[in-house]
């Protein structure tokens, strides 16, 4: 059993959205042969982000050839109608956004996704401040700390929300942070350093000509922040 202080594990995510779709099988079993911890999966609608990506269907196929958790990204309008159904599909971790709060009972749902065996996550965009969770900290497994807007991959990492990682541990959060978004080579050690312990990564792994050794950077890179910033 870990000590309940034991840091936080650091864990990388391959993004999905950067696979080649018509092969998802294929990257599935390439970025899992090369370390990922878990398999990050973006869910758009068309209505929360401008962009559609898979539902459920996608989700329950990645299920029978995955053997790593599945870490899945709502970024929908509704989660409250569509929950169960990426639970019924397999998702270890279901994540939604604090921007659709106002839609539903927020607690509720925090709830039934617990109830039924899975980790419960909400997410912050760029421009929602960390106390927008402030209600909800004790009830969640994890936050997803945007740091691009949702909706593409491959955009630009923003250090502008970097400070909210330390905010949400004022506002008395304990739980696991995610951060999503511009995640690579040159930006996951600062993001390290702010307190974040998994990381989503999209273009930087699928892009990468050899993917083992870039999530092995990966992890030596926030590995090596995260120590630092334990000692100073
Ligand atoms: C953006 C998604 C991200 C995206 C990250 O809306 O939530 O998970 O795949 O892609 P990169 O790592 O390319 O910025
Ligand atoms: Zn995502």
């Amino acid at each position: 059993m870990s000590h309940p202080n034991a840091p936080a594990p650091i864990r990388i995510a391959p993004s999905l959205l950067a696979a080649d779709f018509a092969h998802l099988a294929d990257e599935v079993a390439s970025v899992e042969a090369a370390g990922a911890d878990w398999l990050h999966l973006d869910v758009m609608d068309g209505h929360f982000v401008p962009n559609l990506t898979f539902g459920p269907f996608v989700v329950a196929a990645l299920k029978k050839v995955a053997t790593v958790p599945l870490d899945v990204h709502l970024m929908i309008t509704d989660p409250w109608r569509y929950a169960d159904a990426f639970l019924d599909a397999g998702a270890d971790l279901l994540t939604f956004h604090v921007e659709v709060a106002k839609n539903g009972d927020v607690p509720a749902l925090l709830g039934r996704v617990r109830a039924r065996g899975a980790r419960v996550g909400m997410s912050l965009q760029p421009d929602t401040p960390a106390e927008a969770l402030a209600p909800y900290v004790r009830e969640l497994d994890l936050v997803l700390v945007m740091s691009v807007f949702a909706g593409f991959g491959g955009q630009k990492f923003m250090p502008s929300v970097l400070p909210k990682v330390a905010a949400l541990r004022r506002l008395g959060f304990r739980g696991e942070v995610s951060m999503d978004g511009g995640i690579g080579g040159t930006t996951i050690a600062d993001a390290a350093r702010a307190g974040t312990n998994v990381f989503v990564a999209g273009t930087a792994v699928f892009g990468a000509p050899d993917r083992h050794a870039r999530i092995a950077e990966l992890r030596q890179l926030a590995s090596a922040a995260a120590a630092g910033a334990a000692t100073a």
